[in-house]
């Protein structure tokens, strides 16, 4: 490529002579990178394919110039703009020289490289940037696994990681312009907010999904993208088909404890397969799984796992049967809030718990060393039966891992519950969303 190619596609993505498309900011993000970008480390971005990465790039460089950077000494460059015909990172290199060529030589700059998994050997061009202080440098991606493990190796010890996740409820509520300022603002508006809600669970919350009117139709493009973008080709697979009945099969069976070896079963295909195509969803971001908690690091490896989707849209838009599955798309969305808690606290993690007996609490959450809070998503507690089934396992989970703090999340009850001794809440799930960050 020339450099006056070059130089023309990194014009249309800066600020440098135009203002960019920034979209409805997402302060809780711009206020992370803002503390990360104090250190003296790479920063990555990481997050699913169409999370809004992008326009978080875009906000944050537009903050920057806001506070007095010259927009000369920022630089986007974004590797899925299909203009780039070379690769590499003979490319990297070709593209940072004429940028200083061309726009600005002299102070350090701010490098925000846009899908750099698309260059192979990016690490060791990226190292010796950062080690060299030639520029401050923001990669970001949509492949958990390729950016840590390849970084990890590389700059230990030299990079911070913020994920992207799609929208939060707090987030949706300001995308749909419905502001809840303090506690007055949630006064008389609940019915506005709890249908806000259901169409939070039945279309999930990618930002163009959550904007647009025509959302399955985005949806299942999203889903295609995954398949033939972040799965088929990186990962260069040959059986698409097999790919796709797995993917269908964990989008539809959220929540729901598999094996690698139940999968086998099921789904008639080698062990082997299943393993990395598992994998390879977790890197895509596409789904995470949950293992059981256990003192016993070789039972909670032995155990099955569950999975849950990275957007309840994308599991409505391949066949999910929304109405009948409402509690447990419910339940995948608390999951998904507290993975945005993990994002911005890494010290937590995620079990569910189940004893001999099979009273089960959907959610374990450990800080450190020590189960901090269990909590259990209960769908249909005017349903007796129902409620007294998942209190008792409630109250097992508590006086076995010996925890005080529990809490039910429903659909609409609101109250407490006195078990084990202790203060159980019980909260409407758009309740707990709010409250939980973002
Ligand atoms: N903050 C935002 N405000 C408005 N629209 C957004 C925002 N973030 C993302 N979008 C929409 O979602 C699409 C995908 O976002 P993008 O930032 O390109 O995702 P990513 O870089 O993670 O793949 C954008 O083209 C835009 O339509
Ligand atoms: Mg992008």
């Amino acid at each position: 490529m020339t450099k006056n190619e070059i130089i023309q596609i990194l014009d249309d993505w800066n600020f440098w002579n135009r203002d960019q498309k920034i979209g409805v900011s997402r302060p809780i993000y711009i206020s992370k990178l803002e503390s990360l970008f104090s250190s003296n480390q790479v920063i990555t971005i990481m997050g699913p394919r169409r999370a809004g990465k992008s326009f978080i790039i875009r906000q944050m460089i537009k903050r920057l110039i806001n506070s007095g950077y010259n927009s000369k000494d920022i630089m986007h460059v974004n590797f899925e703009d299909p203009r780039f015909t070379e690769s590499g990172v003979s490319l990297l290199s070709k593209i940072f020289e004429t940028y200083r060529e061309y726009i600005s030589a002299q102070n350090t700059p701010i490098l925000f490289i846009d899908e750099i998994q698309e260059i192979e050997g990016f690490e060791k061009w990226v190292r010796m940037m950062h080690e060299l202080s030639k520029a401050k440098i923001i990669i970001s991606g949509s492949n958990a696994l390729l950016l840590s493990r390849e970084l990890g190796t590389l700059l230990t010890g030299r990079h911070l990681d913020m994920e992207v996740f799609p929208l939060s409820f707090g987030e949706f509520l300001s995308f749909n312009n419905i502001s809840l300022t303090g506690k007055l603002g949630l006064i008389g508006r609940e019915s506005e907010i709890k249908g806000a809600l259901r169409k939070y669970i039945e279309y999930g919350s990618f930002p163009e999904v959550v904007l647009s009117e025509q959302k399955k139709e985005i949806l299942l493009s999203y889903f295609e993208d995954v398949i033939t973008k972040d799965l088929l080709r990186r990962f260069k697979i040959k059986k698409a088909q097999d790919l796709r009945t797995i993917v269908k099969y964990y989008l539809s069976n959220i929540s729901a404890p598999s094996t690698f070896k139940s999968i086998e079963r099921s789904l008639d295909m080698s062990i082997t397969s299943v393993k990395s195509y598992t994998g390879y969803l977790e890197q895509a971001y596409l789904v995470f799984s949950l293992k059981r908690f256990s003192f016993k690091v070789k039972e909670q490896e032995k155990s099955p796992r569950k999975i849950y989707a990275i957007d309840t849209g994308l599991c409505n838009a391949v066949g999910f049967r929304f109405s009948e599955n409402y509690g447990r798309l419910a339940e995948n969305v608390v999951f998904v809030a507290l993975k945005r808690k993990q994002n911005l606290n890494p010290n937590i993690e995620l079990f569910y718990w189940k004893d001999i007996h099979h009273s089960e609490v959907d959610f374990v959450i450990k800080e450190g060393l020590k189960v901090t809070s269990l909590i259990q998503v209960c769908w249909n507690m005017q349903d007796e039966k129902t409620r007294n089934r998942e209190l008792r396992s409630l109250h097992k989970g508590m006086k076995d891992l010996n925890i005080t703090d529990a809490t039910i999340v429903t659909d609409a009850t609101e109250g407490e519950e006195k078990l084990n001794g202790h203060t159980v809440k019980i909260v409407p799930l758009w309740k707990w969303l709010l409250a939980e960050v973002g």
